[in-house]
């Protein structure tokens, strides 16, 4: 057996073998002519000359050995039903969705937003879009219409498909009310809409735009539709995410390398085998979704669990905390993927619910998305008795970039670390202000790539090269490497550990969120002058947002009754525009924000205070009486 470091040298040191290797675990329909092409950095391609379909890999190529075993499992705790897909059902499914596509106009390159619940049609939709070589770009359905807007706007779709509704805890939360608004402020409006009546939420339809996915399946019942063969270097699908600006940015991913790095991660780090289920908690809404409920797991062969509901709701729509391990039971789930929020609302729950069930199935738990601390680390770990594998990656990368890859050579994890880097990532410290590498254990800087980047990292941010080089490899003085904007440390035996982000993205129950598109939404309200939105630490979400709004009417700042009031209708305009995800757990009002004298935000200082600890170097702050508000505030709370 090869040991990790062994593995891990080559995919740095000749990344070409390595990846052609990695590469026979998918189907080519022709076999690449080169394997890295890194010509104009950072700009990497992969696997040039080669063609493939996500799909096809997905789900046509285990039609041979698997037709009739389980791929698609879906399981809603919020309307009761319980549904097994075989890989042919699958097949059936998605050629359905895929010609209903088509007679709406979708060619290939064309884009279709997907704005959904966990619903199984939204794997279809997705899976469809790959099939036709149409660019999916999937919404998380908790945003509102203000999110949504942006995202048509940018996406320019051909086609929108979405649903009557979600629900969430047994409440309806309709979905097309929110789209239709979304389209009416959007410049760009779709030819049609795709829409899945659930039966949850009345649906008026718009006459000649949108269309009902039961006339149109039952239109397309059994027509055939091939996969388009697709370069390895076409686009799959984009994916919205939030940065330092109020504009969300378009992550781009290419075809043939995603299907690779899934594949190999599918291997090596979450081992998991064909005709064993795979139970990720995410939504589709988000890259874990998108990589490792629908791609990843079908990629492998495997059955993938997709799961509509709360972690602590039975079918039967009663409290059931215990409702994840009864699947994990009844399916016999060998994989689990979640986030460490999901841990900590469970934990919550009566511990004996672990043991009521037989878990002998599973052999590891996957947390992903926030940083995994030790008191829930160790709850789990006792509780399942599996390896509790932390991992560490973005959007932008689409795979893990710290963790554990026990399949290749079984290693310890250590509380509070994500693992080490990854086969195929360059990762480095550097010092935030000069740029140096930093090779000593334990100091302090940026977790930074060096290119190029590996097979599933995004290509570029959709429509604006520039925007992806200046963004994201240019902040480091001097040096072109890909900024991940989070803080980190190295021991000294090579393990990362993270220390929260470099910029203004916060992270609340794992959902990456940007504080200036709150603070964009807040500033919309005729009664806010200024506003100021920080991530604070909670010990349940892991942050949550807090608003600091200076009032166009001052009298709101001695009045309780009407500070209130605007708080309520902040919060309202927040949920309207954004979701209520993004809804901050408190506004406050204060004269004055803290701000430089060159009138820069004081975010750090701000957020320093909220958690009560010291606010740094405030030499350049022009006004203290704006900081001591702010600690009287929370002093007061
Ligand atoms: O700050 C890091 C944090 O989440 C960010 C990426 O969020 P997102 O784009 O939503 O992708 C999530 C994919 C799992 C990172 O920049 N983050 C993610 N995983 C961890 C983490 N922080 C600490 N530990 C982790 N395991």
């Amino acid at each position: 057996m090869t040991s990790y470091a062994d593995f891990y040298r080559q995919s740095i040191a000749q990344p070409d073998a390595f990846w052609a290797e990695q590469a026979r675990l998918i189907e080519w329909q022709q076999p690449f002519t080169r394997v890295c092409n890194y010509d104009k950095p950072p700009f990497v391609h992969w696997f040039e000359g080669g063609t493939t379909n996500l799909c096809h890999n997905a789900v046509d190529r285990h039609l041979k050995d698997r037709a009739s075993q389980a791929a698609l499992i879906y399981v809603s705790t919020e309307t009761g039903i319980e549904k097994t897909y075989s890989f042919a059902e699958l097949h059936g499914e998605v050629q359905r969705m895929a010609a209903s596509l088509k007679a709406l106009g979708v060619q290939k390159g064309d884009r279709v937003l997907i704005y959904m619940p966990m619903i199984a049609e939204a794997a279809f939709a997705m899976l469809a879009c790959a099939r036709i070589g149409a660019i999916h770009c999937v919404v998380f359905g908790g945003f509102a219409s203000g999110s949504l807007a942006s995202r048509i706007e940018d996406a320019t779709p051909r086609v929108v498909v979405s649903a009557d509704a979600g629900s969430r805890g047994g409440k309806v939360v309709p979905y097309k009310p929110l789209l239709d608004e979304a389209i009416r402020l959007s410049s760009h409006k779709p030819e049609a809409v795709l829409l899945v009546d659930r039966g949850l939420s009345p649906m008026p339809l718009v006459a000649g735009r949108d269309q009902l996915w039961s006339d149109l399946r039952a239109r397309h019942l059994d027509d055939q539709v091939p996969c388009e063969w697709m370069a390895s270097t076409d686009i799959s699908y984009t994916i919205y995410t939030s940065g330092t600006t109020g504009k969300p940015k378009g992550v781009q991913r290419d075809t043939g390398g995603y299907a690779v790095a899934l594949a190999a991660s599918m291997k090596h780090i979450f081992e998991g085998r064909p005709g064993e289920t795979f139970f990720s908690t995410s939504d589709i809404g988000w890259v874990v979704g998108h990589s490792y409920i629908i791609y990843g797991p079908l990629i492998a062969g495997m059955a993938t669990l997709m799961y509509e509901g709360l972690p602590t709701q039975g079918l039967d729509k009663q409290p059931d905390g215990g409702i994840w391990w009864r699947l994990v039971e009844k399916y016999k789930v060998t994989g689990m993927f979640s986030a460490p929020t999901a841990v900590r609302v469970l934990k919550k729950q009566d511990p004996a619910l672990l043991r009521k069930y037989d878990l002998s199935s599973l052999r590891a738990l996957f947390l992903a998305g926030e940083p995994l601390d030790e008191p829930t680390a160790r709850w789990i770990s006792e509780g399942l008795q599996v390896p509790i594998i932390d991992n560490y990656w973005q959007t932008e990368s689409g795979w893990p970039i710290l963790t554990i890859a026990n399949a290749v050579e079984k290693k310890a994890t250590r509380f509070g670390s994500p693992g080490i880097p990854m086969y195929g990532y360059n990762v480095k410290l550097l010092h935030e202000s000069t740029g140096e590498e930093l090779t000593q254990p334990n100091e302090k800087g940026v977790v930074v790539l060096e290119g190029p980047t590996p097979p599933g990292f995004m290509q570029t941010i959709w429509k604006d090269d520039a925007r992806f080089v200046n963004t994201y490899w240019k902040s480091v003085p001097g040096k072109m490497v890909y900024s991940t904007f989070d803080w980190g440390i190295r021991d000294e035996d090579g393990y990362y550990f993270i220390l929260g982000r470099t910029d203004d993205v916060i992270n609340v129950a794992g959902h990456r969120l940007g504080t200036r598109e709150i603070e964009e939404s807040i500033s919309g309200h005729a009664g806010a002058a200024e506003v100021a939105v920080v991530g604070v630490a909670d010990s349940l979400k892991g942050q949550v947002a807090m608003a600091f709004v200076v009032p166009k009417d001052s009298a709101v700042l001695l009045d309780a009754a009407a500070a209130r009031k605007l708080e309520g209708e902040i919060m309202k305009r927040v949920d309207q525009d954004l979701g209520a995800l993004a809804r901050p757990s408190r506004v406050r009002f204060v004269s004055v924000l803290p701000k430089t004298r060159s009138g820069k935000l004081l975010r750090r200082a701000i957020q320093a205070v909220c958690e009560g600890r010291d606010a740094g170097d405030l030499t350049t702050m022009d006004d203290p009486v704006a900081l001591q508000q702010i600690r009287d505030l929370m002093g007061a709370a």
